[in-house]
């Protein structure tokens, strides 16, 4: 997680250093501990003020600043930090960085750093396609540093293609993935998210209020950890977290019968660092609100209305995919040769605590899965936060409190993990 960490910024002399304010911003409100440096070029586009008002510490800029060195060196700057960011990275500080020169502070705090480095670069097509530039991005990425790959589009220069400085949510993005605990490598991670729906005739449907932003926030969270993560993901607005394969489906069937196809598939686990705990499992978050109900028929066409006069709707059930999981449990374990951890979400509304614990641990026996994730469907359904109960099958409970849903998706992690 990004709260906690202390990051230095660097940031290079391009149009885009313009966007490193709302960087600086977002990565202070996430809770990083940020200091800022820039190049004397990025002091010509954004003024050190904004950074230093955004961030609450001063920018550096020289590397002879002897009131500077005193309080804070240029040393320091490399040592302390837990990710050093480049952004945006300009054709310059990447062929500075690629040879090794140290003739500024940027560069400087560069070659002094063992701390994690991404790149998040920002130039004129050209200037990124040229030859030259792509040898030096080649260079850092083979030294393990991370490129944030720019954008194709409209460029400030006026030319099109890619050199777009990379959104503000992909290089946090890129923060998480380098510096969570990779304790997930090797395994594979099957979420389901978001709602399914059922038609009546082609333009109506039954469905609910799920959102999909739980699931979302466990496939994020899974990458993170480095788990190769499969989203199924029933209709919805929100846009799927970056680096996961997508599956999209409307109904309950089609949910099931992708995640039936895809849990059988052998798990190729990858040169893993895990530990052996975690090594090449399978995970199955639950977290759609799958339709419990579908029309018997489904009209080929739109149903006309008679006046005055209603209809009756006969429904009949959806598969259960997590029931089904849960009884198929040896048969999937051998085809895709590694143990199965079942997670399904108890979304109830009405009653109390208890009420709600004891429906959760009813589904947890009845559908034979290793944990259940309880909560009250006003917390949780369009919300960024939520608040959760964890129960898994060895009798372990845990209540976690309302927190935003990236934070509640790490805790159903860590806790699958110890199922
Ligand atoms: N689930 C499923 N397939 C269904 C319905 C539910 O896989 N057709 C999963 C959900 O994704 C969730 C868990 O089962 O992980 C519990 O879902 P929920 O709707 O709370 O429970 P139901 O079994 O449908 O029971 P009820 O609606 O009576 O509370």
């Amino acid at each position: 997680m990004i709260s906690g960490i202390s990051i230095t910024l660097i940031v290079g002399g391009s149009i885009a250093a313009y966007k490193s304010a709302e960087l600086v911003r977002e990565l202070v409100k996430q809770g990083a501990r940020v200091r800022v440096v820039m190049s004397d070029s990025a002091t010509k586009f954004i003024s050190p003020l904004t950074l230093q008002t955004l961030s609450d510490s001063r920018v550096a800029n020289e590397l002879f600043d002897a009131e500077r060195e005193a309080k804070i060196s240029h040393i320091s700057l490399a040592d302390t930090a837990d990710v050093v960011l480049v952004a945006p990275a300009s054709a310059d500080l990447i062929a500075k960085a690629a040879h090794g020169i140290a003739d500024d502070l940027p560069t400087t705090v560069l070659l002094a750093t063992s701390a994690p480095v991404i790149f998040a670069p920002a130039m004129n097509v050209n200037m990124w396609t040229h030859p030259a530039t792509v040898e030096n991005v080649a260079t850092l990425k083979s030294r393990g540093v991370h490129i944030v790959e720019p954008g194709e589009g409209e460029l400030a220069c006026g030319w099109l293609g890619a050199g777009r400085f990379a959104e503000t949510e992909e290089i946090l993005d890129s923060i998480e993935l380098l510096t969570s605990k990779k304790d997930l490598t090797g395994s594979r991670v099957v979420v389901t998210a978001g709602p399914t729906r059922e038609m009546i005739d082609p333009i109506r449907f039954v469905s609910n209020r799920s959102t999909g932003k739980m699931g979302m926030a466990l496939a994020r969270a899974a990458r993170w950890r480095g788990a190769d993560v499969k989203l199924v993901c029933g209709p919805t607005q929100i846009a799927p977290p970056f680096g996961v394969d997508v599956f999209p489906v409307v109904s309950a069937r089609e949910m099931h019968d992708t995640v039936m196809e895809i849990v059988r598939s052998p798990v190729c686990p990858q040169q893993s660092t895990a530990t052996d705990d975690a090594r090449s499992k399978q995970f199955v978050f639950m977290a759609a609100a799958v339709t419990d109900h579908q029309p018997e028929n489904q009209s080929d066409i739109k149903l006309k209305h008679e006046k005055d006069k209603g209809y009756a709707l006969s429904m009949v059930p959806c598969p259960d995919i997590l029931h089904e999981l849960g009884q198929r449990r040896t048969e999937i374990e051998s085809e895709s040769s590694c143990p199965l951890k079942l997670v399904g979400f108890a979304a109830e509304t009405g009653g109390q605590e208890e009420e709600l614990l004891s429906w959760a641990r009813g589904k947890l026996e009845r559908k034979n899965a290793d944990m259940i994730v309880g909560n009250f469907a006003d917390d949780a359904f369009g919300k960024d936060s939520n608040r959760v109960w964890l129960l898994d099958k060895v009798g372990r409970q845990e209540e976690v409190a309302t927190a935003d849903k990236q934070l509640v998706a790490d805790k159903i992690i860590k806790a699958a993990l110890r199922v």
